[in-house]
């Protein structure tokens, strides 16, 4: 087990990143408004997942905040693969969208694969289909993944190094340990990280986690992270937002996947859940839809 000195942990708050994207989102609005051009964003949710819900409810009504439309379209639970490509079709041949988000997950049984494929890649604000994760991949970005991009951000923001620095990440997701190895690992003035993939079958993630530099914990899984797998000054970015039920009025509390009072003194930095990386996927959203309405215009 690693000894370790007290540090002050530095709290990471992507609210606070958030609003400086915003503030600087405002100005590439009000010119779009000038070209009479309104990003407009559709949703298409299948099914009934109640944390899907309300995912897509606050991602729409930061759109409405900001001045922007966006439109969720609710597909039974019940669709098959073919219906949900039938309807993304008929949206991506609908000028007045100028990005589409399906939210994941997809109820089983559902192709997601077809599914993913069948967004226009000029409207796949997720950037999800495989053309647009072949781009990112090969450094030359279209649509960059909403979470990854944001906890990018979120470094950049706060001035942490990343060239040469060890980034451990802890989940193969494509929504976000994928695409974030991507982009740390990325040949840029900004990025040229070391990056290591770990996930559930990994042998002892402790020997892994302890030499990070950087942390990304996307597992999904409640406090997988304490502080006797990180290192003394580690930056530690907790991605997880698991619905746990408890007694508050609301039911529930969403849990990182990092035991932040655990992590504390050890930590250099850390992001809270919430506050931290949630607040800066939603604000990605809003940017990449910003930038797709923006390429509307120009082709
Ligand atoms: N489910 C969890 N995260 C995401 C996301 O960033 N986009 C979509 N579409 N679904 C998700």
């Amino acid at each position: 087990m690693p000894t370790h000195d007290t540090v002050i942990t530095k709290k990471l708050s992507g609210k606070k990143v958030a609003q400086f994207v915003y503030s600087d989102l405002e100005k590439r609005i009000s010119s779009l408004a000038q070209n009479g051009v309104i990003p407009t964003l559709a949703a298409v949710i299948v099914g009934s997942d109640p944390a899907s819900q309300v995912y897509v409810r606050s991602k729409m009504r930061k759109f409405r905040k900001l001045g922007l439309n966006s439109k969720t379209f609710f597909l039974s639970g019940k669709s098959t693969s073919e219906e949900i490509v039938s309807e993304i079709k008929g949206l991506n041949n609908d000028d007045r969208f100028h990005g589409i988000l399906v939210q994941l997950p997809l109820p089983d049984g559902i192709d997601s694969n077809a599914v993913l494929r069948s967004v226009s890649v000029k409207k796949d604000v997720d950037g999800f289909h495989p053309e647009n994760v072949g781009l990112l991949s090969y450094g030359n970005p279209r649509f960059i993944p909403c979470t990854p991009k944001g906890i990018f951000r979120i470094l950049q923001y706060y001035g942490i190094e990343t060239m040469g620095k060890h980034a451990v990440v802890v989940g193969r997701s494509n929504i976000v340990g994928r695409p974030i190895s991507a982009i740390l690992s990325a040949k840029s003035r900004d990025a040229n990280a070391t990056v290591t993939i770990c996930h559930s079958k990994t042998d002892d993630l402790s020997s892994y986690t302890q030499q990070a530099d950087i942390l990304i914990a996307s597992a999904g899984i409640p406090g997988l992270i304490n502080g006797e797998m990180i290192s003394n000054g580690a930056v530690v970015i907790d991605v997880g937002i698991t619905r746990v039920d408890d007694r508050s009025d609301k039911g529930y509390s969403l849990v990182g996947d990092v035991d932040a009072h655990s992590v504390d003194g050890i930590a250099g930095a850390l992001t809270p859940v919430p506050g931290g990386v949630g607040p800066m996927t939603i604000a990605m959203l809003v940017e990449n839809t910003v930038e797709a309405a923006e390429r509307s215009i120009l082709t």
